[in-house]
């Protein structure tokens, strides 16, 4: 068979990219660690009813992106199309409510939503992210974007813009749904066709209609927080005033609503400007509703994902250069019959003594030899010619600074790490 590609919206990762993939999971990993964060790994799929009932029957996620299909016994399955909904099933599952609370957890993994693919947007992407899990405290909501932050500029990014909005809660986020229903219902011929649907469905989510002709209509739209409840306005005072406290600037977004329903009080999104439309890195929020949504006890919580093909891309556009490690110890070139034996003989002690050994197998030239471990980012080539065997000898020579010297092959079969470790131009 031939000319069959990888499905539409999806990407080999392949060896020179993976180190960036590594690179960025290690300081998710790190980051995570270091605020008390530990790894959870739910299922690549779920019963389609968690996505349901959790992101929302009236979502672009559940009406047109899911992966959905019914398995050999009958089951309705779906590709996780996103990991909170799973976190929160597991934490209810396996009572994770009956240790210490808050119950801190990241994951990170693929995700699969049928879009449009563009740049920026797949349909086998990538997430981190974090769910805090028993907690009502804004601490908390500030914790994970500080979680966020600290991530992004570890990687190196600059001029992220964190976007700030409160959704209410069940006692007043329905007041603001009415005020915002009188407000477009003399409105509704100039809204485009998904949002006169969504007017009677999901009326909030039309605020983040990209339509002109929505754009203009919602000119002078009431604001949510003109309808927050004390409560919810006292909780997002406090998370803002935390995020100034440390000196982190957001702007406040009256429009930001988010593509999934669970969310309650806080939401919010971070920003690479110049990336075009696909320009959230990460977002996230509270949502307090969602254990009891998936039939579970009222589990305030809160959490952020990350998208870390648009963090890469985040990373091409600002010019800045994940640092690729040197991987293999040494590349064994060789020159010559018996210099073969030689090498495979140098090349199972180095690994024996634990060094990522690799070794010339194609006969080539010293040159193309040298070329080809240049490409695989080694950080020595060890040389063995005919010249050298026959004076009992191998030649080491450092591809970072391009130093080398000459060592007797008895010290590199017993002894190696004195020569690979020392710097060879020292
Ligand atoms: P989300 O905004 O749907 O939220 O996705 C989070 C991030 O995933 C986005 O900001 C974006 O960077 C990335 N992303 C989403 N869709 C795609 C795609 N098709 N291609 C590439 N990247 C994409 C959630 O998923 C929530 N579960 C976040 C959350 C966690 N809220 C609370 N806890």
């Amino acid at each position: 068979m031939s000319g069959i590609s990888a499905p539409r919206g999806t990407k080999d990762i392949l060896p020179g990219e993976v180190e960036k993939w590594q690179y960025m999971e290690d300081i998710v990993r790190r980051v995570c660690a270091g605020y008390g964060y530990r790894e959870i790994r739910t299922p690549l799929f779920e019963h389609t009813e968690l996505f349901q009932r959790g992101i929302g029957e009236a979502t672009d996620i559940v009406e047109k992106e899911m992966y959905t299909f019914t398995d050999r016994g009958g089951r309705s399955i779906t590709l996780r199309p996103e990991g909170t909904a799973p976190v929160v099933r597991a934490y209810l599952e396996h009572k994770l409510y009956g240790s210490a609370q808050p119950v801190r957890l990241f994951y990170l993994g693929p995700m699969f939503r049928y879009e449009r693919p563009q740049a920026g947007r797949y349909r086998q992407f990538h997430q981190f992210g974090v769910e805090a899990l028993g907690s009502q405290d804004p601490l908390m909501d500030t914790e994970t974007i500080l979680v966020a932050l600290t991530i992004f500029e570890e990687l190196g990014l600059e001029n992220l813009h964190i976007e700030l909005n409160s959704m209410g809660c069940p006692q007043c986020r329905p007041r603001y749904r009415e005020g915002l229903k009188d407000y477009l219902k003399g409105r509704l011929d100039g809204l485009c066709s998904v949002c006169q649907t969504r007017y009677e469905l999901n009326p909030v989510r039309i605020l983040d209609c990209k339509e002109d002709a929505c754009r203009k209509e919602l000119e002078g739209v009431p604001e949510i927080g003109d309808y927050l409840c004390p409560e919810c306005r006292g909780h997002f005072e406090l998370v803002q005033r935390y995020l100034t406290s440390l000196g982190r600037s957001f702007s406040l977004n009256p429009r930001l609503v988010r593509g999934l329903d669970y969310y309650t009080k806080t939401v919010f999104e971070v920003i690479a400007p110049g990336m075009g439309a696909q320009n959230a890195v990460a977002g996230g929020g509270r949502y307090d509703g969602l254990a009891e949504e998936c039939g579970g006890r009222e589990t305030p919580a809160v959490g952020f994902a990350a998208g870390m093909e648009r963090l890469l891309l985040a990373l091409e556009s600002q010019g800045k250069e994940l640092p690729l490690p040197r991987e293999l110890d040494a590349f064994v070139a060789v020159v010559g019959d018996s210099a073969r034996t030689m090498g495979l003989k140098v090349a199972v002690a180095l690994r024996q003594r634990g060094f990522k050994a690799a070794m010339e197998t194609e006969g080539r030239s010293l040159r193309a030899q040298l070329k080809a471990a240049d490409r695989l980012l080694v950080k020595h080539v060890v040389i063995i010619g005919e010249e050298e065997l026959g004076r009992s000898a191998a030649i080491i020579r450092n591809m970072e600074d391009g130093g080398q010297q000459e060592v007797p092959l008895e010290q590199l079969l017993e002894a190696p790490e004195r020569l690979l470790l020392q710097k060879i131009s020292d």
